[in-house]
């Protein structure tokens, strides 16, 4: 796969809807940051994965940010979030997985990745990239639900291989380990518990659903939230 220069993550249909499907699981991050009140006024935000953008959107809108910092392998999608941010007065910057060299030491207030972590391979790498570019205090909220101790990850593990994704495997208790490795200081907790569930079973596609039971379980119990703090 990794010869294979990929345009789209899925197809051009599916790359709209991941934005839509995603949306309530952003406002449900966004939401956490703010009840923990954990950025500075003039934030400087990275997130890990940024896909079309639509993260970093939000949390602009919502809080005070001067800086956004998007990391994606995938250029058309870097682009589409370019092209979404420049109406902010805000530094924008996107770069491939090299583009952590470009971010200086201890110079983000903000890390955040949703849904990223099974497309990467090295725990400890991302880790340490994470450690050495937040500020001392400073917090990364890294969303998880494709992981091990989800009972639907084998399906959609098959699924992604199936289109030709190259995904890994890993254990939430390896996230918090590896965290602690380089250093930084790692809570959990359910991304949400409580709220409406969106689904429509009809319409997607990929990430599928076999009975509510499942879907609830999933979104209460096993997408879960990782805050790791860099301690001052
Ligand atoms: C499931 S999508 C999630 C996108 C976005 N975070 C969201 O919430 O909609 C995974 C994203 O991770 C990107 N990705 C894959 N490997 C990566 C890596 N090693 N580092 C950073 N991003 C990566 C993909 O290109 C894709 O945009």
């Amino acid at each position: 796969m990794e010869n294979v220069v990929r345009t789209h993550f899925f197809d051009h249909k599916e790359d709209l809807e991941l934005d839509q499907r995603n949306l309530y699981f952003w406002r449900a991050l966004q939401g956490h940051i703010l009840a923990d009140n954990v950025l500075p006024q003039q934030a400087v935000i990275l997130d890990i994965g940024c896909h079309r953008g639509g993260l970093l959107e939000l949390l602009i809108q919502k809080f005070n940010v001067v800086k956004v910092i998007g990391l994606d392998p995938l250029l058309s999608a870097r682009k589409v979030a370019a092209q979404r941010l420049a109406r902010f007065c805000v530094d924008a910057k996107f770069y491939d997985i090299n583009g952590w060299q470009q971010v200086p030491n201890a110079s983000v207030s903000l890390v955040v990745a949703h849904e990223v972590l099974q497309y990467i391979e090295h725990l400890p790498v991302v880790m340490s990239h994470i450690k050495r570019v937040l500020q001392p205090g400073a917090f990364a909220y890294i969303v998880l639900g494709c992981h091990s101790e989800n009972p639907l990850w084998k399906q959609w593990k098959t699924e992604l291989e199936a289109i030709g994704h190259t995904v890994y495997n890993h254990a939430p208790i390896d996230i918090l380990a590896a965290a602690v490795d380089v250093g930084l200081a790692p809570s959990l907790r359910p991304l949400r518990d409580t709220g409406w569930v969106y689904y429509k079973p009809n319409e997607d596609e990929v990430f599928t659903y076999p009975s509510v039971s499942a879907l609830l379980e999933h979104q209460y119990k096993h997408k879960l939230l990782f805050r790791l703090e860099k301690p001052l």
